[in-house]
């Protein structure tokens, strides 16, 4: 069988964020987080649960990072609890939560393991939510204060750090589908939240660059590729609306072409942002926005097709896109498509010529569990992984310039919404007792690090 082997210095790894695994919620002098106050409202988890426990990261970390060095991967994704440090999101540091940080830096260190922290997933101080959220200007300015901090004290050791996770999440997921926390349904206020993400990103790389010399820094997005159903001009402009909304809005301005134009019009024509242009965009905003960053991650599980709901009868164009069949898609609902992940990496290297690309997150949810024998055969996750990583392949192959890849997730964990119900782990964690239990899927991985290749498919 041949081999598809990617370059000699490609990082392997695997992600986690604090929230989903940490637990310790009110441990050590750790403030409240939007997300603790969201899980803790009856009706936001589907599955009636929160992020209390966990996985009890906080007090398991020694532990995982050993099942880290039995994997064998190069590098851990894992996110700082901004509420840790600063229990209040602003002033009083809480050394305890810096010093949390800094053993599970030191720890995989110990063990050639290279720490990638993320500094935001999403678990904003709920006192910063109190005063206006990321709808306001102060929580960029909150965030800078927030990364000198970690950065001066962890930047001697942290040689990658990513702003934000998945800034489209942080503020269209969660101020406008009130999906996510803080579960609010307001356009204005999302569209609001997305700039300061952004900006408090912008704001954030010389901060990181000063405090961390030689590290690299960027951000980490969850764009979608996008497929138009038909040629109708219905189909191409729901596709239009749909790359705007969460790819371009965020890219655009990240690589110095300020906000799209069409979405503009879009938002104020329905009312969103004033005709007189957006009061939250100030001189110098789009600047600081497009500052250089060293690598873009790139968070992928699926993809969209845009079908216009406008579409008139007599326009029906034939339904050209054919999606996989029901059982190639995830327990989340989301199809089986690894050529997106293709299309994706080609079209954002060609489109914005970004330096260099790392897979910060990908990976499936299925809840195939121990047997008798207490193994794990979740095929459907290993055939997932091994596709995803084949379509990485081609696109390197192609030219993207791909670095690394990090499987989603380290370990099953509270998968946000949907509490403990989706399972998204290459590790199994029984939630009771709290072991571990390596899936197939994990050690399959760990012999595709091994060999720094998978199969040809
Ligand atoms: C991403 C999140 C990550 C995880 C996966 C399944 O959107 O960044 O925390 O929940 O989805």
């Amino acid at each position: 069988m041949s081999k598809l082997t990617f370059p000699e210095t490609f990082l392997w790894g695997a992600a986690t964020s604090s929230y989903q695994i940490e637990g310790a919620w009110q441990e050590d002098g750790r403030g409240e987080s939007i997300w603790d106050r969201f899980a803790h409202t009856p009706g936001n988890i589907s599955d009636g649960s929160n992020g209390d426990v966990a996985c009890d990261h906080y007090h398991r970390w020694r532990d995982d990072v050993a099942l880290l060095k039995q994997l064998g991967v190069h590098a851990y994704r894992f996110s700082i609890a901004w509420p840790r440090i600063l229990p209040t999101g602003r002033g009083a540091i809480n050394q305890k939560g810096l010093d949390f940080y800094s053993r599970l830096v030191d720890e995989l260190l110990k063990n050639d393991i290279q720490p990638v922290a993320t500094l935001y997933h999403w678990d904003l101080p709920q006192t910063l939510h109190d005063q206006g959220g990321w709808p306001v200007r102060a929580t960029a300015e909150a965030f800078v204060e927030y990364i000198d901090i970690v950065s001066r004290h962890l930047g001697d050791r942290v040689k990658y750090w990513m702003t934000h996770n998945e800034p489209w999440c942080a503020s269209f997921l969660s101020y406008q589908i009130g999906e996510h926390a803080p579960g609010w349904k307001d356009w204005p206020a999302a569209i609001a939240a997305s700039h300061h993400l952004l900006l408090s990103h912008g704001w954030a790389v010389p901060v990181l660059r000063r405090n961390s010399p030689g590290a690299e820094v960027g951000i980490v997005l969850n764009p979608s590729p996008g497929y138009p159903a038909s040629p109708s001009s219905y189909d191409l402009d729901a596709y239009r609306q749909h790359d705007g909304y969460m790819n371009r809005w965020f890219l655009d301005p990240l690589y110095g072409r300020q906000y799209p134009a069409d979405m503009l019009a879009d938002y104020t024509k329905a009312g969103f942002l004033p005709p007189t242009g957006p009061a939250w965009l100030h001189d110098g905003d789009l600047e600081a926005i497009a500052v250089p960053t060293d690598f873009l991650g790139v968070n992928y599980y699926t993809r969209e097709v845009a079908r216009s709901s406008a579409i008139p009868e007599d326009q029906n164009a034939p339904r050209t896109v054919i999606r996989a069949p029901r059982e190639e898609w995830t327990e989340m609902n989301w199809e089986v498509y690894p050529n997106g992940l293709y299309d994706l990496l080609m079209r954002i290297t060609t489109d914005y010529r970004v330096p260099k690309l790392y897979i910060t997150e990908n990976g499936a949810s299925y809840s195939d569990g121990p047997d008798e024998h207490g193994r794990i055969h979740d095929i459907r996750r290993l055939r997932y992984v091994h596709a995803h990583l084949a379509a990485s392949h081609r696109a390197i192959a192609n030219g993207v310039p791909l670095a690394g890849y990090f499987i989603w997730s380290l370990m099953d964990n509270f998968e946000w919404a949907h509490g403990y119900s989706q399972r998204f782990g290459i590790t199994w964690v029984d939630y009771e007792t709290q072991q571990r239990l390596l899936k197939d899927s994990a050690l399959w991985y760990q012999q595709t690090i091994a060999d720094n290749a998978v199969d040809a498919i």
